[in-house]
């Protein structure tokens, strides 16, 4: 190799050294206004080292904008949006939430593959961008979820139990394709990007993925979902409200905590390289059926008035989720291990922090 080879070499390193000397270090998240996101800056915030930088389709309430070191509002898909964070930050992790939801989506399935796969790929093409400047991958976490799955009948379902990563990867509604995709997507540009190439360039991202289960939550409700029925359940007894639940008694899906579903994420974003053998990661922490939230919420809320009204599309995505999720993998390799079952998820988790947010004694 002559000089001037090994100099031609050293420039881009050079430059990369000069660029990361010059940006502050931060997270990104997109979707940062919705219930993950709110938990994500709630643990991240007093990480001094790291700048988080919230993009959301709505303006972020003041105590979470005010956690940011910039706030971005505006729509996930424009590219021009982000362009000005190359200067200022280098984006170690981005943990990129911004979704329409199972049953949101099919009320409008070209704007939910808009906004889940081009917004994505938005995602994919600013973290190439990241890499190339800064010369380090950038972690992409994903949130991905139980609507990849489809199982064909209820005989199945039953039969199936706990089902695998790799099985039943065939999706009825829209969500559940775009999230599906954007798996493929993320382990493309983190395991074959540019292959063609000779040599090919180093990956530009670190892709780390959760399906999560249904989540959750006692401080929030979510928007959209087709697994809401039971959070939806819990925050209209504390209320006083009835609930005019939309799936079966029988109905029987996956869920975990909020608290769970975040600190698992992290947990993952931080795993060490080497002990991932997966891009994609099941979560899940416990499986009842409708009924059983119901009868939870009724010993706890005894005035709780729950009805069962099953929605029949609503029905038919949760029929075609799996009942349970084997989370093995997760367990195994970056140690997942979620503190809430069912029954310490309502005592000491839900059910306190319900009654305070709203005035039960
Ligand atoms: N919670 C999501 C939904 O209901 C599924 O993972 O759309």
């Amino acid at each position: 190799m002559t000089g001037a080879d090994r100099r031609r070499m050293q420039e881009p390193a050079d430059a990369a050294a000069a660029a990361t000397r010059a940006a502050q270090p931060a997270v990104l998240i997109t979707g940062a206004g919705g219930e993950v996101g709110h938990g994500l800056m709630d643990a991240l915030k007093d990480d001094a080292a790291t700048a988080l930088v919230g993009l959301d389709i709505r303006e972020l309430p003041e105590e979470y904008a005010a956690m940011c070191a910039e706030t971005l509002r505006g729509d996930i898909c424009d590219a021009t949006l982000l362009q000005p964070l190359h200067e200022r930050y280098r984006i170690t992790h981005i943990y990129h939430l911004a979704a329409l939801l199972s049953s949101r989506a099919e009320r409008d399935p070209e704007q939910a593959h808009r906004i889940n796969v081009d917004g994505s790929m938005t995602l994919f093409r600013f973290a190439v961008e990241q890499a190339r400047r800064y010369g380090e991958p950038v972690t992409f976490v994903y949130p991905s979820s139980i609507a990849v799955y489809g199982l064909p009948d209820l005989a199945t379902k039953e039969r199936a139990g706990a089902v695998g990563e790799p099985q039943f990867l065939d999706p009825v509604t829209m969500y559940g394709c775009n999230k599906l995709y954007v798996e493929h997507l993320g382990r493309y540009f983190s395991r074959h990007y540019r292959q063609i190439e000779m040599p090919p360039p180093p990956p530009p991202v670190d892709f780390r993925c959760v399906r999560y289960p249904g989540l959750i939550s006692a401080h929030t409700v979510p928007s959209g979902g087709t697994s809401d029925y039971a959070p939806e359940m819990l925050h209209a007894a504390a209320q006083g409200e009835p609930y005019a639940c939309f799936v079966r008694e029988d109905a029987r899906i996956p869920f975990m905590t909020m608290p769970d579903a975040i600190e698992a994420t992290l947990t993952l974003a931080h795993a060490p390289r080497e002990s991932l053998r997966h891009c994609v990661y099941n979560l899940g922490a416990f499986a009842p059926r409708a009924e059983g939230f119901a009868e939870l919420v009724r010993e706890f809320f005894p005035q709780a008035r729950i009805t069962f009204e099953p929605h029949p599309k609503r029905q038919a995505m949760v029929d075609s989720w799996p009942a349970d999720v084997d989370t093995t993998a997760a367990r195994t390799e970056w140690g997942f291990a979620p503190k809430h079952d069912l029954h310490t998820a309502f005592a000491e988790y839900l059910v306190p922090a319900v009654k305070r947010r709203y005035g039960v004694a």
